[in-house]
């Protein structure tokens, strides 16, 4: 029997295992069974008020334990997990509370990415396998032998990492932000990348975006301007991809009178300034929030057009993007880019680029991907680092 099968009988039969996570050996049971709990608090003296943390083994299913969790938070928790870190979560529909000690109200996340464990569906209460206030064990062997001989269940998983993981506090990120957010104990991850990982959550403030980004791209108003012209006339329906606060959004309306207009865009904060701002302008607007990444809305639509978004995507990504938008285009329709490109005279880029998150390619790359998507494609305007491309479909 697989040792994730052994691990999950041994907590559906309210046992007690000590386990290899991603840190130090761990003891855990079932985080539902006051008698199991119990028992695994007895093994190792640890006095029932103090919480501990409730471990997944996949991101999945934490976060459909735990759906009142904020949009932020959720994001966060993408972020740091699956990872050496336990998070500390506001807890208001008291969910496991035996994990949660004398405080109800705040609950321990650990997600793991164990590959002996990996496909195990159940959550469980979990604990360092060592005696209270007693050193983290690297190997079984320093598990101590009173643990070994109680425990229903003991998995070898070799020599681990052997530092525990670092508790970051995220009860108060969902308004607070970045600010809110405190490491309480340092651990196998620094406050460094903690801080690195979180801060890149906040690429776009819709309340500070249109200051920013006309300072970052002095070209910026030529560009839209440039896709808007692009974009030809009398487009009846148009998909937009990385709608942002709507500023493109409402420049194409303000050309296709009338069009219906479907955004797209990773940012929930972001598309709620486009929902403000669109509003009024006597067009039907779906804004939706979602991934480039992720499948399109279905079409078909007679203009699919992007500013200053797919340069997120890496190069894979952008080839099937062209692809997807060349199935939902109508068959005369048109794909309209403007973005941010790597230009042939590297001294020319000038917009500040984020490593990780901003990845431009060069137009003749784009082009190539446009034509294997089925489209023929010119650049119609450029200007350093950026350019604008419009292709019909062939
Ligand atoms: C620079 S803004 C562009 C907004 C608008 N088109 C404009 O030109 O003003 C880029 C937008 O792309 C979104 N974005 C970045 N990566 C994304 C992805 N992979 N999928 C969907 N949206 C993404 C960001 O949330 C942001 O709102």
């Amino acid at each position: 029997m697989s040792a994730a099968r052994a691990f999950e009988q041994c907590i559906a039969a309210g046992g007690v295992a000590v386990f290899p996570s991603d840190t130090v050996y761990g003891l855990a049971c079932d985080a539902g069974s006051e008698q199991a709990v119990r028992r695994l608090y007895e093994l190792k003296g640890r006095a029932p008020s103090k919480a501990s943390a409730v471990m997944f083994f996949e991101l999945g299913a934490a976060l459909a334990a735990l759906p009142e969790l904020g949009e932020q938070t959720r994001a966060a928790l993408e972020r740091l997990l699956p990872g050496a870190v336990t998070v500390l979560l506001p807890n208001r529909r008291r969910r496991f509370p035996l994990a949660c000690g004398s405080d109800p109200q705040t609950l321990g996340l650990r997600v793991v990415s164990v590959p002996a464990l990996s496909g195990v569906g159940v959550a469980v209460l979990q604990s360092s396998a060592n005696l209270a206030g007693g050193p983290d064990a690297r190997r079984l062997a320093d598990v101590p032998d009173s643990i070994r001989a109680g425990a229903d269940l003991v998995i070898d998983g070799g020599s681990l990492p052997g530092v525990a993981s670092t508790v970051v506090d995220l009860r108060r990120f969902e308004d607070g932000g970045i600010d809110g957010v405190h490491v309480l104990r340092s651990g196998a991850v620094s406050g460094a990348e903690i801080a690195e990982a979180l801060a890149g959550q906040f690429h776009f403030n819709p309340a500070t975006y249109m200051e920013l980004i006309r300072e970052d791209l002095p070209a910026y108003d030529e560009l839209q301007d440039a896709v808007v012209d692009a974009s030809g006339d009398g487009a009846a329906s148009i998909l937009e991809l990385g709608t942002g606060t709507g500023e493109t959004a409402r420049r194409l309306l303000v050309r296709h009178r009338g069009a219906a207009l479907v955004g797209v865009d990773e940012s929930a904060s972001m598309l709620e300034a486009a929902r403000l701002a669109l509003a009024g302008l006597g067009s039907a607007v779906s804004l939706h929030v979602g991934r480039l990444q992720d499948p399109l809305p279905p079409g078909p639509f007679s203009l699919v057009a992007s500013a200053l978004c797919v340069h997120h995507l890496d190069a894979d990504e952008k080839a099937d993007l062209f692809a997807r938008a060349r199935e939902v285009l109508r068959p005369k329709g048109r794909f309209v880019l403007g973005d941010v490109v790597v230009p042939l005279d590297r001294r020319d880029a000038t917009a500040s680029l984020t490593p990780g998150y901003d990845k431009p390619d060069t137009v003749a790359d784009q082009l190539r991907w446009l034509s294997g998507a089925g489209f023929s494609a010119r650049v119609v305007w450029e200007r350093g680092d950026l350019a604008v491309i419009v292709a019909g479909a062939r």
